[in-house]
């Protein structure tokens, strides 16, 4: 494991200490998220947690969570769940977070939305002032709207590219929408820019996720620390 990988499962490891037998969580997307599948199949495999049970927010954790045989199963048979955990690509001073590095932020939300409690872990270089100083925006929309919705964000003043594998051909979310970045530099007001985005028909979802964070597990060099919301 390099150093940052030894953060990432420093942070997975704490935010398991809020899994509780008999809960079902929700898992979220990304590499310091899948530390947490790593942890929770140890403490399953020597009976330290019994009988969780998870909902993934996307395809490749779902897969991983079956190859490491934790359970899963459906939202719709799970429509109130008791924790998630997932990972952020940016985290402001007030827990606010930008989502949707690793495409899956509409099924994440949905997740995060239906949960008790919504743990974050990240790793340091995560934090900064303000979102926006480090991550542009990703943006899922549906297909026929890809253009028109790029002209309207260019139009508000943002930075666009459209998301796309390395072969050239358009990142697909596992809803089947394309995926936009949004680069909006340092955004002012969170609320004012959520709020335009969510008037968009064509957009399906933004990755600002305003207070959903119930916590953020930040591993630093020094050590892990649990930043709760006020
Ligand atoms: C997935 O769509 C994202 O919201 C991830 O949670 C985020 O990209 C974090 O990924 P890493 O842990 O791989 O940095």
């Amino acid at each position: 494991m390099n150093a940052q990988d030894i953060l990432k499962r420093k942070s997975a490891e704490q935010a398991v200490e809020f899994v509780k037998s008999g809960m079902v969580l929700g898992f979220g997307t990304g590499s310091t998220f899948n530390h947490v599948l790593h942890v929770l199949a140890e403490k399953l495999n020597s009976r330290e947690l019994e009988n969780i049970v998870g909902v993934a927010s996307s395809e490749k954790t779902e897969r991983l969570a079956k190859e490491l045989k934790i359970p899963t199963d459906t939202l719709a048979n799970n429509l109130s769940l008791d924790l998630t955990i997932d990972g952020a690509d940016e985290v402001d001073e007030n827990l606010n977070l930008i989502k949707g590095g690793g495409e899956s932020h509409l099924r994440e939300k949905i997740i995060g939305q239906a949960s008790k409690q919504y743990i974050v872990i990240v790793d340091e270089s995560k934090l900064s002032k303000s979102l926006g100083e480090k991550w542009a925006v990703p943006i899922e929309v549906i297909k026929m709207a890809i253009d028109i919705e790029i002209n309207y964000l260019k139009s508000i003043g943002a930075e666009v590219k459209q998301r796309l594998r390395s072969d050239g051909s358009a990142v697909i979310t596992d809803e089947g929408n394309f995926l936009i970045d949004a680069n909006f530099g340092v955004i002012q007001d969170l609320n004012k820019l959520a709020t335009l985005l969510e008037k968009r028909a064509g957009i399906v979802e933004h990755g600002l996720f305003i207070k959903m964070a119930n916590y953020v597990v930040v591993a630093t060099k020094s050590g892990v620390e649990v930043l709760e919301k006020l």
